[in-house]
């Protein structure tokens, strides 16, 4: 059930991405922690735009829901494959964040968007990074993304 709903929320925001951007960290797995750097980590390939903005979106969070959302960082190098991130803005909230990059000069030509993620209270010890163990592909690997990807053209925020 947390699964179809996890799920409903991302199509329902907006899947659909033509690059192989991924977003790593944060995720289910990887969360923040309110008031010290966080950061963001994404894997890429040579064909993706060079550089992205990254925002902050949370539904169920009024101020996190409307328009593009929050802005975290403008035309981040896509080759930098990790950056920091500081949240100024306690929200009173831990659940239900989730991050995308768009284009530099258009929020709603979304590349690709992070799985939902929590935000803990500040002095959390961060989530440590575990790379994956072995870069050997699985049919498996990208259960999240099997909706994406037949769409041409880009989903709008509104
Ligand atoms: C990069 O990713 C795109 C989208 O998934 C894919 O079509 C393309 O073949 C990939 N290119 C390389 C060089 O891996
Ligand atoms: C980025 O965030 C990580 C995780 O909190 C932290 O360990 C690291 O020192 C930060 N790096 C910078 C440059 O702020
Ligand atoms: C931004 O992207 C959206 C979605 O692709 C498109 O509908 C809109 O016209 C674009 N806006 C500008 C100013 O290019």
């Amino acid at each position: 059930m947390r699964g179809y709903i996890f799920s409903f929320l991302l199509i329902a925001f907006a899947t659909f991405s033509a690059t192989a951007i991924e977003i790593v960290y944060p995720s289910s797995q990887y969360y923040w922690v309110y008031g010290s750097s966080q950061y963001v980590m994404w894997t890429s390939n040579s064909t993706d735009p060079s550089s992205f903005n990254i925002y902050l979106r949370n539904n169920d969070l009024p101020q996190l829901a409307v328009g593009s959302g929050l802005a975290l960082a403008n035309s981040v190098a896509t080759s930098l494959q990790k950056t920091n991130i500081t949240l100024s803005d306690n929200y009173g909230k831990d659940t239900g964040f989730f991050i995308y990059f768009s284009h530099p000069s258009n929020a709603s030509m979304i590349y690709t968007t992070s799985e939902l993620f929590s935000i803990k209270p500040s002095g959390t010890a961060p989530s440590v990074y575990t790379p994956p163990s072995t870069p050997t592909p699985t049919p498996e690997a990208s259960p999240t993304k099997s909706a994406a990807g037949t769409s041409s053209t880009y989903k709008s925020l509104a």
